[in-house]
């Protein structure tokens, strides 16, 4: 880290983004959370203290509306960035087709991880790049068959996700050509989605797109914009967050051998270990919203129409809430941690990300002897918001059958 005395909070914020800074931001949330809610030069609120964060989530004062003026106009909004009564209804409609899908996917899940293992399955000394072999295509396999959207069609979809993702980070002004980037990239995913909605009409089949066509409530079924914005929405969160914790769990497992050791011998760590991952490092670093009055805390008050960012991972590391907060503590008690954000946008597929990851991270630590980071830190993504490791190699004396 440089010399950070005194850094404006537009400073902290700034050398949040820097690239050179993704491998390790906490030292900059730290100073962040001196002063846990602070306005910026550009008039964006900060807000980086876990109790301050987690009182704005449950406060119906607060809007989803980033107020963002590249974002799309609000009938192309997904639920993310929608408010009650719109944004409750269409996640009613999303849950009650998705949660029932999710329940008995684990065995499936578990074969899916040894199978993406089984292909590197070696007697002797390898490498392997736990994000391209694994963290990556787990989740994506996953979301694709849970979604009725065909596998080999990835190399289009995936490389538009991405696209669409970095559009994400909190730019101030964003260039023309990212903009321009970010609305094509939208554009042809939903050009895409919208032929295979034409073709799951003609011919439904038992995944989530057919149900969402079909089913619904008193209003009927979603609109088809509706079900097109919620098809991107769920894809890109299969894409782009899963890996990334997966991939951080990783890390924190081969920087600490000992917590290693304990997961191999005992799975069941994998549960508080997977919580701890996401509190300690998590893949969504931050959200944003807007104020919709004035609201009064910690000593101040974010005026009516204010944009706020919620830095999650700074939350995370309170020592107001977290004893001990920049340690991994894998058996972590009262981990109420930000991860899957709070309140009424909380995530929706925890379950499913909570389930990936415990079992990749359980099926890594049973089948890799000596694992070893390649590179430490490893190369990062661009992004800032959905954060981690762009290639994660990691050396073994053996990789064992599954
Ligand atoms: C480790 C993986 C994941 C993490 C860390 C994560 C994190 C989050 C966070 C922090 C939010 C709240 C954002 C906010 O309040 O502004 C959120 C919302 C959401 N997530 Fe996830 N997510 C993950 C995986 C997934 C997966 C796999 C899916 C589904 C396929 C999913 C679907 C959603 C949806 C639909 C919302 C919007 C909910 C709403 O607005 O009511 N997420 N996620």
């Amino acid at each position: 880290m440089t010399t950070t005395a005194r850094l404006s909070p537009t400073d902290l914020f700034a050398q949040v983004m820097r690239y050179e800074n993704r491998p390790d931001p906490y030292p900059y949330y730290a100073l962040m959370r001196e002063r846990p809610v602070v306005r910026m030069d550009n008039g964006t609120w900060l807000v980086s203290g876990y109790h301050e964060i987690a009182q704005l989530l449950h406060d119906p004062r607060i809007s989803a509306d980033r107020l963002n003026p590249q974002a799309p106009k609000p009938p192309q909004r997904s639920l993310l960035v929608q408010d009650p009564p719109r944004h409750d209804r269409l996640r009613r409609l999303v849950t009650q087709e998705f949660v029932p899908r999710i329940t008995g996917m684990r065995d499936h899940i578990a074969e899916l991880v040894d199978q993406l293992l089984d292909a590197h399955t070696s007697s002797g000394p390898g490498q392997l790049d736990v994000v391209a072999d694994l963290a990556y295509p787990l989740p994506v396999t996953v979301i694709c068959e849970l979604l009725g959207v065909p596998r080999e069609d990835e190399p289009v979809f995936g490389s538009l996700s991405r696209r669409l993702t970095l559009a994400l980070d909190p730019v101030d002004s964003p260039t023309e050509e990212q903009i321009r980037d970010a609305q094509q990239a939208r554009d042809q995913l939903l050009e895409y989605l919208e032929a295979l909605i034409q073709r799951r009409r003609a011919e439904p089949g038992d995944d989530l797109l057919s149900a969402l066509m079909s089913s619904g409530d008193d209003e009927g079924p979603m609109g088809p914009v509706d079900l097109r914005v919620t098809l991107v929405l769920l894809l890109i969160a299969g894409h782009e967050t899963t890996v990334n914790l997966i991939a951080n769990g990783t890390l924190a497992l081969l920087r600490d051998p000992g917590v290693l050791a304990r997961l191999r011998t005992d799975p069941d760590l994998a549960t508080p270990l997977v919580e701890e991952v996401l509190r300690y490092d998590p893949p969504v670093q931050m959200s944003g919203r807007s104020a919709l009055a004035d609201i009064d805390i910690a000593g101040t008050t974010i005026p009516k129409g204010s944009r706020i960012r919620i830095m999650l991972a700074a939350g995370n590391r309170d020592h107001r809430r977290f004893p001990d907060p920049d340690r991994f503590v894998p058996d972590r008690r009262d981990n109420t941690h930000l991860g899957f954000g709070g309140g009424i946008h909380y995530c929706v597929g925890a379950t499913l990300a909570r389930a990936e990851a415990q079992l990749a991270l359980t099926a890594l630590a049973r089948r890799l002897e000596a694992p070893r980071l390649v590179a430490d830190p490893p190369p990062y993504r661009e992004n800032a918001t959905l954060r981690g490791p762009e290639h994660l190699p990691v050396a073994f004396d053996r990789l064992t059958n599954g």
